[in-house]
């Protein structure tokens, strides 16, 4: 029966998350899918990077209590190091997001593969600045790239294509893919202020570490942008994505259109012109008849236009378990191949 080592960079909300999950789901994994795992690597940047090829107490570190460094052990010297020292099978990439540059998770990534680990990241920058880089050498390794979580949480909405949707056309895509927004329009819609209404969004474990790359649209972007370079094949930059976060909405207009039946959302949009595809973000006045205006909370949705038919998804109220399990589920698609 194969048993993974399992190294995880980033043991925040996601991180804590999935590893509640791989414990809960640990009989599951074992029966259906004849997984067995340890966690053998984990690292903050505050705490430290921690590897032992014997696995660690996953309840003590769940519960805060690190393991003690032997007197003579020093700190791994970089990812590599410590990816060795884990002997780890499959690396998880769970650390805070940085747009600009998908750094360093794209390095973590990298080094995993070229390691020989399986690398599984919810951190969506290196799918947005290092996807057929780290796709190419995956590949080259024969190891597996993965990131369903990275947009929609546990929805297979990568896994979609191309199997689920053989020798079909993708012409675009729009939806509404970034919760903090959903969450903070909603509560505002309530009577909350829009600080308390993000504090809220906080609460939730949703909002990005720095919230201000959700409210000004920048995840959104992310999103889009991961989104139309691996499904649509678009040779799109983060910063070709014309962007307007929900900053410039007072809260007044926000609860007055509410109350007229109307509803702002932030929307993302793809569609292919020519041999380019044009992406933007922005929050539209929707009407009531709109499949996008009923999102509440956590929702989230997106709508497919193919060349065969229109295919929408909606994602109802997901949680941090919802991420959590878009990292088990790639797990899975590592472990059966
Ligand atoms: N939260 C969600 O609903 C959600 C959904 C899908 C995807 N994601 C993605 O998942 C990732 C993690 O999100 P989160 O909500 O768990 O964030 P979080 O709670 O802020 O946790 C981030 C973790 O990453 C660690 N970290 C940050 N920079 C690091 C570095 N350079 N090296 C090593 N560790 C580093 C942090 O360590 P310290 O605490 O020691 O600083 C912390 O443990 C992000 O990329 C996010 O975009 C989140």
């Amino acid at each position: 029966m194969p048993s993974y080592n399992l190294a995880i960079v980033g043991f925040g909300n996601v991180g804590r998350a999935f590893l509640r999950l791989l414990i809960a789901k640990e009989t599951e994994l074992r029966r259906k899918y004849d997984i067995r795992w340890r966690l053998t690597g984990v690292a903050t940047r505050r705490v430290g990077w921690f590897a032992d090829p014997d696995g660690f107490n996953p309840i003590a570190l769940l519960n805060g209590h690190w393991p003690a460094r032997a007197a003579n052990s020093t700190q791994p010297k970089d990812v590599r190091e410590w990816l060795e020292r884990a002997k780890a099978d499959v690396f998880f990439e769970a650390s805070s997001l940085e747009a600009q540059t998908g750094q360093p998770a794209l390095d973590h990534l990298k080094a995993a593969l070229q390691g020989g680990a399986h690398a599984i990241s919810a951190n969506k920058g290196p799918v947005v600045h290092g996807y057929r880089e780290l796709s190419a050498l995956a590949k080259e390794k024969n190891r597996k790239f993965l990131f369903e979580s990275t947009v929609m949480d546990g929805v297979p909405v990568f896994s979609l294509f191309p199997l689920g949707l053989p020798a079909t056309e993708l012409r675009g895509f729009h939806g509404v893919l970034n919760s903090t927004t959903n969450v903070v329009l909603t509560e505002i819609e309530k009577g909350r202020t829009f600080a308390d209404a993000v504090q809220r969004a906080q609460a939730l474990g949703i909002a990005e570490t720095d919230p201000a790359a959700d409210l000004d649209g920048w995840d959104a972007a992310v999103k889009l942008t991961a989104l139309a370079i691996v499904l649509m094949g678009a040779d799109v930059k983060l910063e070709q994505v014309k962007r307007t976060g929900i900053r410039e909405l007072s809260e007044e207009k926000i609860r007055a259109v509410r109350a007229a039946g109307m509803r702002y959302k932030l929307v993302c949009r793809a569609e292919r012109k020519g041999d380019s595809v044009q992406c933007c973000v922005q929050p539209e006045l929707l009407l009531a008849s709109d499949a996008l205006a009923g999102l509440e909370g956590t929702s989230s949705a997106i709508r497919f236009d193919l060349d065969m038919f229109g295919l929408s998804i909606v994602e109802h109220n997901p949680g941090i378990e919802a991420t959590a399990y878009g990292l088990l589920a790639d797990l899975v698609r590592v472990a059966v191949g």
